[in-house]
């Protein structure tokens, strides 16, 4: 039959992991969506389960195993339910997965996700066949115009959304020594930037306000030239041309490496107001030693010489940053280190974890592993010394008046719309439950903050429309 024909199919999905996957699972949804599934928030009654996993930690690994072990009497129930592990483990595992788990149909890995539709059309019509599962793994070294683009697809039934993300590029060279993507997302591969915009354009007309733009490392944005009269992209450049759509208000980007943040991206942010002022910075570590052994590629002074001009030059940038701590060989001193640049630096926010020993990895075969009461001593102690940074910070905001780009009325009460400030942080405010967030949503209002919470900020509307 023919797939379009299809109507009324339900989709769930769960996602894992990070802004990639955020990014896949719409991506997915929005194929799907033109094959006749439609996406629901409740796993009862579908006939099509996606778990988009993540395998950068160990813990976000387990998670999979036991989310899907849930489905089993569904699939018992309704044999004509397909079951679909897509992501990261996905790729890292393969057909191991389909031995492993009895009841699971198909395997879709890092690269293979726009031939999700096809994949479900061949295992359809091999079902009465002897095989009866898929496997779609490996990687491409180039990124062809139509593997992205459905969430902005006219012909797809997705809602319209005031922020959305936009893939940039795939994949990951840097290869440090304890991380996993590389084996797992394949080589550093970046979209058309003609592709990217036409997506942007079609996002803003839709009604998207904010763009993030999404990629392991962008600031290493390097497409291929596919004839002599295209001009070089740099990552800069190409955020200059999105800053050109007109209904785009504000720009983001994740994630950041420290040692390819240009002096032209820091003078952007002087010049170009849609750039949001909020940089993620993963540090890791404030050791020398350890970043030496991680092969992060910068050493603590120069990423702290980035980040104290940065900060000049803009005061109201938020700095967030990702930390683990308890790598191999990680001393006293080492971690002391790290506690001391928290202090210098005083991050908004840190994501931070415990060293976990991934498969494949340089550092997995690392002698001097830590013991787990240290590494769980020293995540305890960096949390409680941020969450002091962070509440300062937050403090330090009441009173002021903050553009907010207003998304709808807030999850926790129906008197209250929500949005974010250029900087990232989420803001509440009263506005009656009568009056209709459309109108407002999707437009920069300015908000005076009166009172700071630990993962957010509350206001009072002003009158004027910030510009
Ligand atoms: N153990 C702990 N944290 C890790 N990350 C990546 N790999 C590991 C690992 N093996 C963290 C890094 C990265 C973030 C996305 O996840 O801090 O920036
Ligand atoms: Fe992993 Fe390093 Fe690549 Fe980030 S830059 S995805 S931490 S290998």
């Amino acid at each position: 039959m023919n797939q379009k024909m299809q109507k009324n199919k339900l989709l769930y999905i769960v996602t894992f992991g990070c802004q990639m996957n955020d990014n896949d699972t719409e991506r997915m949804k929005g194929l799907l969506s033109k094959v006749g599934y439609q996406d629901t928030d409740s796993p009862d009654g579908a006939d099509l389960i996606i778990l988009n996993t993540c395998s950068v930690r160990d813990k976000a690994e387990q998670k999979l195993y036991s989310a899907v072990g849930r489905f089993k009497k569904q699939k018992q129930a309704k044999p004509s339910l397909i079951i679909c592990i897509a992501g990261c483990v996905a790729e890292q595992q393969g057909e191991e997965l389909i031995k492993r788990i009895e009841h699971l149909d198909m395997v879709v890995g890092t690269n293979n996700v726009h031939k999700l539709p096809a994949l479900i059309k061949e295992f359809e019509e091999q079902k009465n066949r002897s095989k009866n599962s898929i496997v779609a793994t490996g990687f491409t070294d180039k990124i062809e115009g139509d593997e992205y683009g459905y969430l902005a697809d006219s012909s797809t039934s997705m809602p319209a959304k005031t922020s959305a993300s936009v893939s940039i590029m795939r994949g990951c060279d840097n290869y440090c020594s304890y991380c996993i993507v590389p084996y797992v997302r394949g080589p550093e591969v970046s979209r058309s930037p003609d592709d990217i915009i036409n997506e942007v354009q079609s996002l803003a007309n839709s009604g998207v306000r904010e763009i993030t733009l999404v990629g392991q490392n962008v600031n290493s944005y390097n497409p291929l030239l596919t004839d002599e009269t295209d001009d070089e992209c740099s990552f800069t450049s190409l955020l200059k041309k999105v800053a050109g759509i007109s209904k785009i208000e504000r720009i983001r980007f994740v994630t950041s490496h420290p040692k390819d943040i240009t002096d032209e991206l820091i003078a952007l942010f002087g010049s170009e107001p849609k750039l949001a002022r909020h940089l993620h910075l993963p540090l890791q570590s404030g050791s020398d030693k350890v970043l030496g052994l991680m092969k992060r590629g910068y050493s603590v002074a120069e990423y702290t010489e980035k980040l104290e001009r940065i900060k000049t030059l803009y005061p109201d940038m938020s700095i967030t940053t990702d930390i683990i701590v308890g790598f191999p060989g990680e001393s006293a001193d080492d971690f002391n280190a790290t506690m001391d640049i928290l202090d210098k630096i005083n991050f908004d926010n840190i994501f931070s974890f415990m060293y976990s020993k991934r498969p494949g990895t340089e550092a997995e075969s690392f002698s001097n592993q830590l013991p787990l009461e240290i590494k769980q001593e020293r995540l305890q102690r960096l949390q409680a010394a941020q969450k002091d940074i962070a509440a300062k910070k937050s403090a330090s905001l009441v009173g002021t008046k903050m553009p907010v780009l207003i998304e709808g009325r807030s999850k926790n009460s129906d008197d209250e719309l929500t949005g974010r400030t250029s900087c990232n942080r989420v803001v509440n405010f009263r506005a009656s439950k009568d009056s209709s967030p459309i109108g407002l949503e999707g437009s920069v209002m300015n908000v005076l903050i009166t009172d700071a919470y630990a993962n957010s900020l509350k206001g009072s509307l002003q009158t004027e429309r910030s510009v």
